[in-house]
């Protein structure tokens, strides 16, 4: 195998060719694969493609719907897309319960997003605090203006700049940390822009200033200019709260119900390996509404990991209390996303969701998608303490085997009730479908 230079210049058909004649055994086959997921409507194949680089095919996420979200006094059928099994069916679980309890509560903690302009200077210090208190923050803000100007219209911008010095970490380290109010844009490209052009103004008014020698003025050396994903002032908080009495269930009681939701809640508050699979499960909710609304997972994942581990060990997201008889269960997460902007505008399914939850501002939407990640932990805290998370996980796992195997609908009926009180196995699945379908093997299927 030879490594391909100019890969990014062939079309899609001779990328494809190139792809499945080193790579794949049956090349034929193959393009098959390839070309299924080709969207038939070229306009929108050609917006996909655009979407990436070196597109050849579109990769397909199940859309579900979770519906009867009470959030704050409205009713939402959430948009979630995402490839496992029960986590659409667990949100809509929860939401039916909190429906008869309140519903959801959702409070912005915070909308502000952060960036730095990293650099080092191996000059006087406290030189360089002067310069930067003197105007040179009004500089800053006057050689944004261009940028600036829309999002001010909007009621946004530049909030404050600081000079952080940081070379208690690192020799000579410094930074300029810019916060920023995005409004309903991530602000992704707003803040890297402000970020860029800041550093240009560093760099040139520094070398104006006569306060500094030239060896000082020499040693500046922009690093990078980055927005942080990690938005601790950006943050919003769900909630559901009711009386204790009010959570008393088939087969437990209340208070034991409480005891055990609360100490599983504790456990992931002391215990790493807990910990992030119970955060694993909130970001089920929480990305497969990003991912349908048309914002960066990959941000939100991080954000919502760093927060996680902020004093030093990795904990729950999730808290909860019970006082004067009220049970309290609650998120708080930093989140940055976007209603306008990016994908949002694009992407007709991301269209459909932000449509069909309102169009929501940004705020309003950090809200949405908090809430869906309180519901996932509450409804597989519910499980796990309770009936246990197989059980509905294997009603999954054994249509999945009767997908794989071509079960009718009169089938898929007979194995659920077969299956009602035995332990769902890929080998005890495929005897009992032989037996019934009279078959020696599967390749007579
Ligand atoms: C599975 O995707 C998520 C859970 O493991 C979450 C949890 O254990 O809290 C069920």
């Amino acid at each position: 195998m030879q490594p391909i230079s100019g890969f990014s210049k062939l079309n899609k058909k001779e990328k494809i060719n190139w792809l499945t004649e080193n790579y794949l055994k049956d090349s034929k086959q193959a393009k098959k694969i390839l070309k299924q997921y080709w969207n038939d409507d070229a306009e929108l194949q050609r917006l996909h493609d655009e979407f990436s680089e070196n597109t050849i095919s579109n990769y397909y996420m199940p859309f579900g719907i979770a519906p009867n979200f009470l959030i704050d006094g409205n009713l939402y059928a959430i948009p979630m897309a995402i490839e496992e099994s029960s986590v659409v069916a667990a949100a809509s679980k929860a939401a039916k319960y909190w429906l008869d309890r309140g519903g959801f509560h959702t409070k912005i903690l915070g909308n502000k997003k952060l960036g730095h302009v990293h650099f080092m200077f191996k000059g006087d210090d406290q030189k360089l605090k002067a310069f930067f208190n003197s105007n040179l923050k009004d500089i800053l803000k006057a050689d944004t203006s261009s940028i600036t100007k829309n999002m001010e219209k909007r009621g946004g911008g530049i909030l404050s700049l600081e000079l952080v010095n940081k070379s208690a970490q690192i020799p000579y380290y410094y930074q300029i940390e810019a916060k920023f109010d995005t409004r309903d844009s991530m602000g992704a490209n707003f803040i890297n822009s402000c970020l860029e052009q800041f550093a240009k103004t560093l760099e040139r008014e520094l070398a104006k200033d006569e306060s500094f020698t030239q060896e000082e003025k020499d040693s500046l050396q922009i690093v990078m200019c980055i927005l942080s994903n990690f938005t601790p002032e950006n943050m919003v908080r769900a909630e559901v709260r009711c009386k204790v009495e009010d959570l008393a269930e088939e087969g437990i009681s209340a208070e034991e119900f409480v005891e055990k939701f609360s100490l599983a809640v504790k456990i992931a508050e002391v215990e790493p390996y807990r910990a992030t699979t119970h955060n694993k499960g909130i970001m089920n909710g929480i990305d497969a509404v990003v991912i349908a609304t048309g914002n960066d997972f990959r941000a939100v994942e991080a954000d919502a990991h760093t927060y996680a581990s902020k004093d030093g060990t990795y904990t729950s997201l999730t808290h909860c209390e019970v006082k004067d008889g009220e049970f309290r269960f609650w998120l708080d997460l930093p989140i940055a996303l976007g209603t306008v902007g990016g994908l949002t505008s694009l992407h007709p399914l991301v269209k459909f969701s932000l449509d069909l939850l309102g169009n929501p501002d940004a705020q309003k939407l950090m809200g949405i998608v908090a809430v869906a990640g309180l519901a996932q932990n509450f409804a597989a805290l519910r499980s796990l303490t309770t009936v246990g998370i197989q059980k509905g996980h294997m009603k999954m796992h054994l249509y999945n085997i009767l997908n794989q195997l071509g079960a009718n609908t009169r089938e898929r009926e007979y194995f659920t009730v077969f299956f009602r009180d035995k332990t769902v196995t890929h080998h005890a699945v495929v005897e009992e479908f032989m037996r019934i379908r009279k078959l020696k093997s599967l390749d007579d299927l």
